[in-house]
């Protein structure tokens, strides 16, 4: 039996002073242990969220590192830098990073390797566009986007990945795929990795659903044998986001 999760993405918001005010807001609100519940701030806000979550059961991720541990990388983050402000998890190739930033498939690659390493657990954001979408290429795109985050990882790692399937159609539009279209595609997303790996794998590895999960439509997300949670973005900085935690 998979535990569900539940990750808030903060995106680029709120100032360390606004990051406490939301931990105050929302953590006993959303400190359950039938769910694992993961805020991921902005780095700057990484060690005073740690702080006020100190004692409860929400665990910690980034939105994104270097898979160097240091060095001449002016302006980047490292995986000993979060393992040592008491992140758990880290987010990797949002779609975000991708679009504006250049991410490629195979950087992905080396900040997953480099994040399972340091016992980060990596979840990896996969996802197809529009223009993919209308031309019958979604799965062609994410099949590729699977395989190249995983290339070179055995079995054991794989399991501890959390892959979040998250359309950039439906990321911050309001516009959220249908739960069966989301079904079908994390579904696909298990067999591909059954493919590669075995059934056993397949079974343990953690599947999200994102793009415009809100308090209203999360139940009908979570109710799917493949969705074993789901990754947030607006309705994570609200207090929706305690409707969203109790519905998985
Ligand atoms: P959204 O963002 O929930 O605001 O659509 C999801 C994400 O980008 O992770």
């Amino acid at each position: 039996m998979r535990k569900r999760i539940v990750i808030g993405n903060w995106k680029m918001n709120k100032t360390p002073k606004e990051a406490i005010e939301l931990c105050r807001l929302l953590k006993d609100k959303v400190n359950v242990s039938d769910v694992d519940v993961v805020f991921c701030p902005p780095a700057i806000d990484l060690v005073p969220v740690a702080m006020e979550l100190e004692g409860t059961n929400i665990k910690l991720g980034a939105q994104n590192m270097y898979h160097a541990e240091k060095g001449a990388f002016t302006g980047e983050i490292s995986p000993l830098m979060l393992r040592d402000v008491g992140c758990e998890y880290v987010i990797l190739g949002h779609s975000e990073r991708r679009t504006y930033f250049g991410e490629t498939d195979r950087g992905v690659n080396r900040k997953v390797i480099s994040a399972l390493e340091h016992n980060l657990a990596p979840i990896i954001c996969v996802g197809d566009n529009n223009r993919q979408r209308q031309q019958g290429l979604a799965m062609d795109v994410i099949s590729i986007q699977v395989k190249d985050a995983l290339l070179s990882l055995d079995s054991e790692q794989v399991k501890k990945i959390i892959i979040a399937y998250e359309p950039l159609w439906a990321i911050g539009t309001g516009l959220s795929a249908t739960k069966e279209h989301a079904q079908e595609v994390c579904g696909k997303i298990r067999d591909i990795v059954k493919d590669l790996y075995d059934i056993e794998t397949a079974q343990t590895m953690r599947i999200q659903y994102g793009g415009s999960v809100n308090g209203d439509n999360a139940s009908d997300f979570f109710s799917c044998e493949d969705i074993d949670g789901g990754l947030i973005g607006g309705a994570s900085l609200k207090e929706e986001f305690e409707k969203i935690v109790k519905c998985s």
